[in-house]
């Protein structure tokens, strides 16, 4: 028997090489164990529905896609920069706003002073809004303490939240966000700390399931990146990247070279960068909402990602300075319509492609016989209106590890 099987749902289960969105009209999805056990056409079932499962669901044509992973945030912060954000409106940029020591380090401060109850409680709000919209899983990276207690202390709240908030976190040490005002004119002894202190302690506590880094103008050098990636390969941490964010520094080639999960942003990166993602297998992550908030004019090359076969995930970067977003299904209007990306390549980049920028495609991403029961059930008439009603909240349940946790209308 079977814990609960849905019946008369139209799956989109983003499974790829099959129908577009892998999708099964009139399905039927059985789940096990928190495991899915069944998931085909409702005329396929092995038997008659009451004698499959303790709990028998009514889909009533709504459609279900796998839960929705956000594989790129900054959830876990203190303070506010709007104040920032009517500057930028005023004309000066993010880069004048940092190197005057706003942008990042202001975020530094206010993150420095506040204790984790309050970290906990406002990335708590943050996640709620994520959590409506059928996020299942979350990426947090921290990176707004540039001391490694501070950097500890966003970790623990990152791993504290996916205890409190029904929903599956991978964190991210990303030490080399920005250079603190204690290490001004020494970056590279700051490099070593991150080497020799951040990396080896969040290793050693289990805080960080990856390392990250921002490498630009206004963050680190190809070279000092590459010392914190050896620091974290020492550590068996997977790797990924900021890269060509707002000029080319080669940094995606940099993460190729070291196998990394993601470069991300890329607006700039260079054919040759492309190339060497697909190489390594390196998948891009694309942030519109960052791309939007600063308005950039220069768009990542989506075409050259599809020559060249580099997969696409999407993100909202959720960060007070960039890009405050707290909607994935405004990420994926955004990619459509600002990027060019299919309906389809979109809600993959949520799915099945977020997760592989995760490293958990074997588990999470599809709906697939076998992988976790992390599920959305949402009352649209097809996957399009996913991206294109902008601000509508269709989502009208969620289920994490096969358990319901969200139920609405
Ligand atoms: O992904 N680019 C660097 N980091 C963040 C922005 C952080 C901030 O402005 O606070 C990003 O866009
Ligand atoms: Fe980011």
């Amino acid at each position: 028997m079977w814990d609960t099987l849905w019946l008369e749902v139209n799956l989109a289960t983003m499974t790829s090489g099959g129908p577009p969105f892998g999708e099964i009209l009139d399905g039927a999805v059985g789940i096990e164990g928190g495991r899915l056990a069944f998931v085909g056409p409702c005329d396929r079932l092995p038997g008659e529905p009451g004698g499959l499962a303790k709990e028998v669901r009514e889909g009533r044509g709504c459609w279900m896609t796998p839960g929705l992973i956000d594989c790129h945030t900054h959830l876990v912060y203190g303070g506010n920069r709007a104040g920032e954000f009517e500057k930028r409106l005023r004309g000066v940029s993010y880069e004048e706003i940092a190197r005057a020591g706003g942008g990042i380090l202001s975020t530094v401060k206010a993150t420095r002073t506040a204790d984790e109850a309050e970290l906990l409680m406002s990335a708590e709000e943050r996640l709620a809004d994520l959590r409506s919209e059928g996020v299942t899983t979350v990426e947090i990276k921290s990176g707004y303490g540039l001391n490694l207690e501070t950097e500890l202390k966003m970790l623990r709240v990152a791993r504290r939240l996916s205890e409190r908030a029904e929903v599956t976190v991978k964190t991210t040490l990303l030490g080399a966000h920005a250079l603190p005002p204690e290490f001004f004119g020494r970056p590279d002894a700051y490099i070593d700390l991150i080497c020799d202190e951040m990396i080896p302690a969040a290793a050693d506590l289990n805080l960080a399931d990856a390392v990250d880094a921002f490498c630009e103008n206004i963050g680190f050098s190809v070279q000092q990146v590459e010392r914190v990636f050896q620091a974290a390969g020492n550590r068996n941490l997977p790797v990924k990247l900021h890269a060509e964010q707002l000029s080319d520094q080669g940094g995606a080639a940099l993460a190729a070279r070291y196998g990394a999960l993601s470069a991300d942003h890329l607006e700039y990166v260079s054919e040759a960068g492309v190339r060497a993602m697909a190489e390594a297998g390196t998948l891009a992550v694309l942030l519109p909402g960052a791309f939007h908030m600063l308005q950039e004019k220069q768009k990542p090359p989506v075409a050259l990602f599809r020559r060249h076969g580099v997969p696409i995930a999407l993100s909202t970067d959720c960060n007070p300075g960039s890009s405050p977003v707290t909607s994935l299904l405004l990420m994926l209007n955004m990619a459509c319509v600002l990027f060019g990306l299919t309906v389809e390549e979109a809600l993959a980049g949520v799915t099945r492609e977020a997760a592989r920028a995760l490293g958990m495609d074997r588990s999470h991403g599809t709906l697939e016989v076998g992988k976790v029961a992390d599920l959305v059930l949402w009352e649209i008439e097809g996957p399009a209106d996913l991206a294109y009603r902008l601000g509508a909240s269709p989502c009208r349940e969620v289920a994490r590890n096969g358990l319901t946790v969200l139920r609405r209308g």
